[in-house]
């Protein structure tokens, strides 16, 4: 069989060309490899990160296709306090992102970058994020010394050879991603497994709409179509043209006479949102099915007749490992069971992999994240975890048993409901509707949630998160919630807004909520509710279901647990409402007024 040679351009597109043989100057990496995304060329470079020792070939008669990973123990999670925005003037990046002046952190950059590749191969990594052609997807290209970040993005988005030939039309705009591991080898200089620096930098250029990513090759910091693009860059540009790019989940219910509806959710990071897409309907929803668009990150727009519509601008999951398991997610067990990467979770005798959580009995041994042996009976002396709390899979979207229909549909799906949550222990109930559009705003503003280990920081502590895109928003928050206040006048219909909390917990410390397949009954009153045939109670902070409006069949949920989990506690409510103004003084200059006109209804209703 002839094979092609990688270092011969695919394109034809000169701007491309030029750019590429500029960053190739500037990096000086000893080969240059177009990516053509073909099965053959993830194979070989699968094969060669087996070689160099990133990845081992699981088992492949248990795990299919599989391929595991450890990171460097200092390279595990998305790193914020190391993520800028270097939008020209400092006013438009906002007091919750960090900014540097774009002319300073160029300079910077080139000096980060020179020779940075030297040793490595710079891949030519061409991806659209969203199906190749449909309207509402963006092309980028994304330059990596890498191979590890380009058979995670195959998994991750649509690359190579179709997404060059749109680039080829000249058509769209380009943009340009420049990653390196920050690793330069040199001559005879033998690699390690896990090539990062410690030095880190994840840089985004609003105007340019450009992103330079320095010394990590993790997630979000490394898969720059991911939060870098889909995310920072997208809001920038979907604020520009009049639609949203958001942090949220898309699934559709349907009901067992056949009626469709189809809500997005925003959860903050590990906050539940691949859980809730590849929700199993409990025992008593016979005939009830939620089908999976998206777990992660929804672009959404207004079509021609003002309805949202909305896509999946990916096409993989990039999961947390720990919890998963066929009670709590059988879909993810299903997506992940073959053609996957695991990166940081453990490795069995067998040559499999596992988790915290994935069986109820841990493996009488294994090798954990870090390389080291494990047994239950050292995790018990030592604390010490066989997965690292942020271990993830990336897996196809398509291998997932409850992917919509329509999950490609090139003008997306139509949006009927959108709920917020948070992992909150303490103030906030089960579930809630917003009174409007800008109450609902409000809700999603003001959200808080307790942190988790998807980023580095102080685990457990309850931090302000709008919309879930504190970490994600690629301008200015106030400015953000303005865009989402106007976003309703283009709208001939307005999706109804809820706030949900699957983990509000008792005197014990226990949840209250079983959560997981039970959250179909929650699901239930809102598809309910934004269809105008579903009771509610009226509160100081929104619309409630009664115990009555709620579906019970086939879950013994005593009317009491209910009342505490849909508690609303005004003294409570009192001190989240102080809270909600430590973060509006921050956004105090760019807050709209609705902003603060809700808060002082809210407060008039407390
Ligand atoms: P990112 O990929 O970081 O954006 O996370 P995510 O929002 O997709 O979170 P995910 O669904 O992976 O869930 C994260 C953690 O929350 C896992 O440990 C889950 O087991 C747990 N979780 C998810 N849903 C529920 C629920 O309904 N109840 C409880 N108690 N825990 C849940
Ligand atoms: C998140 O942290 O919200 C993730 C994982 O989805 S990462 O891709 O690392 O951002
Ligand atoms: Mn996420």
């Amino acid at each position: 069989m002839n094979s092609r040679n990688p270092s011969v351009p695919l394109s034809e597109n000169k701007h491309l060309l030029r750019w590429v043989e500029k960053m190739a100057q500037l990096t000086k990496p000893e080969a240059i490899h177009w990516v053509d995304g073909s099965q053959r060329e993830y194979d070989s470079l699968c094969a060669q990160l087996v070689e160099s020792g990133t990845f081992t070939k699981l088992n492949q008669d248990l795990w299919p296709g599989c391929y595991y990973s450890r990171s460097d123990s200092s390279d595990v999670a998305r790193v914020e306090d190391r993520t800028f925005i270097c939008s020209l003037s400092k006013d438009n990046a906002g007091p919750t992102n960090n900014w540097e002046n774009p002319y300073e952190m160029r300079k910077k950059l080139k000096d980060l970058f020179s020779g940075c590749m030297r040793g490595r191969t710079m891949y030519v990594l061409a991806y659209s994020m969203g199906p190749v052609g449909s309207p509402m997807s963006q092309i980028g290209v994304q330059l990596t010394d890498s191979p590890y970040v380009v058979v995670n993005m195959r998994i991750m988005a649509r690359i190579g050879l179709p997404v060059i030939a749109e680039i080829d039309k000249d058509v769209k705009r380009v943009v340009p991603c420049m990653h390196s591991v920050g690793a330069p080898l040199a001559p005879g200089q033998k690699d390690v497994a896990w090539p990062c620096n410690k030095e880190k930098y994840i840089v985004h250029f609003p105007e340019t709409r450009e992103i330079w990513s320095y010394g990590s090759g993790y997630g979000g910091n490394a898969l720059l179509g991911k939060k870098c693009f889909a995310l920072r860059i997208a809001s920038n540009i979907a604020r520009d043209e009049g639609w949203m790019a958001e942090h949220m989940l898309i699934l559709g219910v349907e009901s067992p006479q056949g009626e469709k509806t189809y809500v997005a959710a925003a959860f903050p990071s590990a906050c539940g949102k691949t859980n809730f897409a590849m929700l199993i309907p409990p025992a008593g929803f016979e005939g009830w099915k939620v089908w999976t668009v998206g777990d992660d990150i929804a672009w959404i727009k207004p079509n021609a007749q003002g309805r949202l519509h909305a896509i999946n601008p990916e096409a993989g999951f990039f999961g947390v490992a720990p919890g998963t398991s066929m009670k709590t997610n059988p879909n993810a067990m299903a997506a992940l069971s073959r053609n996957s990467i695991f990166t940081n979770v453990a490795l069995t005798p067998e040559g499999g992999v596992w988790w915290e959580g994935m069986t109820d009995n841990p493996p009488a041994e294994c090798t954990d994240w870090q390389g080291n042996r494990w047994t239950p009976e050292i995790a018990k002396e030592t604390g010490a975890k066989a997965a690292h709390p942020n271990a993830r899979f990336t897996a196809p979207a398509s291998q997932c048993p409850t992917i919509d229909p329509n999950w490609e549909h090139p003008d997306g799906v139509p949006i009927s409901a959108i709920i917020f949550g948070g992992r909150r222990a303490t103030t906030m109930p089960l579930v809630f509707q917003a009174f409007n559009w800008s109450t609902g705003v409000y809700v999603g503003a003001t959200m808080g949630s307790e942190m988790t280990a998807a980023a580095a920081g102080t685990i457990g502590k309850v931090r302000r998160d709008p919309m879930a895109m504190l970490p994600f928003c690629g301008y200015h928050m106030g400015d953000y919630f303005r865009h989402w206040i106007k976003m309703q006048r283009s709208l001939s219909e307005t999706p109804r807004v809820f706030h949900v909390n699957w983990f509000r917990k008792d005197q014990d410390g226990n949840f209250i909520w079983p959560g997981y397949s039970e959250n179909m009954r929650v699901l239930k009153w809102i598809v309910d509710r934004a269809r105008g045939r579903a009771l509610g109670l009226e509160t100081p902070i929104g619309w409630a279901p009664h115990y009555e409006d709620m579906e019970w069949n086939g879950l013994d949920f005593p009317k009491e647990r209910f009342e505490t989990l849909q508690a609303f506690d005004r003294s409570a409510w009192r001190k989240e409402v102080i809270e909600h103004a430590e973060l509006f003084l921050e956004l105090h200059d760019h807050l709209p007024s609705e902003m603060v006109y809700e808060r002082e209804l809210l407060i008039c209703r407390l």
